[in-house]
């Protein structure tokens, strides 16, 4: 009895390591398959991380986040380089310095070319406070034109402007240029422009008055109504003040609030609306050469 039931312990006992032994290997299993499904998860994720901005795998969020903002920041870089250089490319306008476009610009380091007679002159019908047929009353057609309705425009509101002195030749302006010199010194603040190198050989600018400053070009036409409204609404008809106040050094010459340069509707109106000059615009410095 005592044999058999020995024989019957160390069996049962058999089976018991034998049931142990499997469930080791069970959990051995287990633990293996958990701890390698996480790691290649892990690793999957810094993968997909690494490689791809727009997945965010459920493990590894926390390298994908890093990777998603690192891959944004550079692809803001990208834009703000394409953006800088499409700037560049945008704003980079190039200097107009055909003599026969209603955009050129003519100044102390821009001169006209030798000889250079403008094409299409015409005498606009606007009053001019003299009866001579002078050639500085004559504009180019377009630039005509646009100030016959400019001052079309100004008498409707009850004012009446007077055109005094449009296009010159080289020769004329040498002569004045001559007798009025560089009254105020220095290259940065001119009154007269160097022959070859004034807007009114261009046939595009007018000096304009009225009878309250007594038909003179001065400063005091900048106060009277003529004056203001003008200013406020030459841009509607494509011309602008050319030699603002306060941007001497910019152009090179005193405030001439009479003295109007026809650019077009276009450029005249984007000109108003960014308070620019010509300069400004072709981003051209007369201190550099
Ligand atoms: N008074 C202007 C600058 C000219 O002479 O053209
Ligand atoms: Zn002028």
């Amino acid at each position: 009895m005592d044999d058999h039931g020995s024989i019957l312990r160390s069996r049962a006992e058999r089976q018991r390591q034998e049931r142990r032994k499997k469930r080791l290997s069970f959990r051995l299993t287990l633990i293996f398959t958990v701890v390698t499904g996480m790691s290649l998860l892990l690793l999957s994720g810094v993968h997909l991380a690494s490689d791809s901005p727009h997945t965010e795998g459920k493990k590894g969020r926390k390298n994908t986040a890093i990777a998603l903002t690192k891959h944004k920041t550079i692809e803001s870089d990208q834009n703000a380089t394409k953006k800088e250089s499409h700037t560049d490319e945008a704003e980079k306008i190039e200097v107009d310095t055909d003599p026969t476009s209603h955009t050129v610009l003519v100044n102390q380091t821009h001169p006209l070319p030798d000889g250079y007679v403008p094409p299409d002159l015409v005498i606009p019908d606007v009053p001019f406070p003299f009866r001579e047929n002078l050639p500085k009353k004559q504009l180019r057609r377009e630039a005509g034109e646009a100030l016959e309705q400019l001052f079309a425009e100004a008498e409707k509101q009850g004012m009446r402007l007077y055109a005094q002195s449009g296009y010159r030749s080289y020769e004329r302006q040498k002569e004045l240029y001559a007798f009025k010199g560089n009254r105020a010194g220095g290259a940065a603040n001119q009154v007269s422009a160097r022959p070859g190198t004034s807007e009114h050989q261009t046939g595009l600018a007018m000096d304009i008055t009225c009878s309250a400053v007594g038909f003179k070009l001065n400063r005091s036409f900048a106060q009277t109504r003529e004056g203001r409204w003008v200013a406020e609404h030459a841009h509607q008809h494509g011309f602008i003040i050319r030699y603002p106040e306060g941007k001497e050094e910019i152009t090179g010459y005193t405030y001439e609030p009479w003295h109007l340069r026809y650019v077009g509707k276009k450029m005249a109106t984007e000109l108003k609306r960014k308070n620019l000059t010509l300069e400004e615009y072709y981003e051209v410095d007369l201190q550099k050469k």
